[in-house]
């Protein structure tokens, strides 16, 4: 591994508001499950969720706005979580969190109606057909959420890939959830607001390239 990333892991596990669980956790709910607000973050706000987060943009950027809901990034990738969690040290923003896990294992972490809102940026789309499954907005993840999720809430989606997105909201039709807003454009939709205000890391890369970038918002069928 390179040594860059090493010293990052090796940061983290320094970090007060980074939790990376040991394996056995895996086969067990986890402490936190249910007390995120209070234990964690000290407060009682509204806990929402970045999955796939990566350096964690999301996370902090709508930490920054939002005081007033508790943020926390979920990814496997340690070393690129380090990002956002020492830039919320390092600007004090208390209400943002990363939590370093297979997001397959997320309802272990979260009691039912925890969570009040998922953002879901630029998932891995798995194309392969025997991987559809692995999808983080196939139906198998989406009944994951659903016990988690408080019946108001919202999942977002941002993907610059337009077969995943389509995919997406076939799954979200075929199981009768519910649209709320969709574009296959965003940068062309006239929205200026966190949408558009926060770039993640691959969304910049794929903007670069002259990709368009889709995004939805929808909720689960109750
Ligand atoms: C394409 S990257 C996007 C990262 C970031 N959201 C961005 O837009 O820059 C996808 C991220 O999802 C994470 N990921 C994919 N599947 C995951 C899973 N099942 N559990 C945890 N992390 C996962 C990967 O580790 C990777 O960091």
């Amino acid at each position: 591994m390179a040594k860059h990333k090493l010293q990052r892991f090796a940061e983290t596990a320094t970090f007060s508001n980074f939790i990376q669980p040991p394996p056995y956790h895996y086969s067990e709910d986890y402490p936190l499950k249910g007390k995120w607000s209070k234990e964690f973050f000290k407060n009682d706000h509204p806990l929402i969720l970045e999955l796939g987060c990566g350096k964690g943009e999301y996370t902090v950027g709508l930490a920054r706005i939002h005081p007033e809901n508790n943020y926390l990034g979920m990814d496997i990738k340690g070393a690129r979580m380090w990002r956002g969690a020492k830039t919320a040290l390092d600007e004090n923003i208390s209400n943002a969190g990363f939590l370093r896990t297979h997001i397959g294992q997320i309802e272990q972490f979260f009691e039912k109606d925890e969570i009040s809102g998922i953002w879901i940026t630029f998932p891995d789309p798995q194309p392969q057909k025997p991987r559809t499954n692995k999808r983080l907005t196939s139906q198998r993840f989406l009944k994951r959420y659903e016990k988690i999720l408080n019946p108001d809430a919202l999942i977002h989606l941002k993907t610059d890939n337009a077969a995943f997105f389509d995919y997406t909201l076939e799954v979200i039709s075929e199981n009768g959830h519910k649209r709320h807003f969709h574009t296959h454009d965003l940068y062309d939709s006239g929205l200026e607001n966190e949408l558009t205000q926060i770039q993640t890391h691959y969304e910049s890369m794929f903007l670069a390239e002259g990709k368009k970038i889709c995004y939805l918002n929808f909720s689960l069928k109750q």
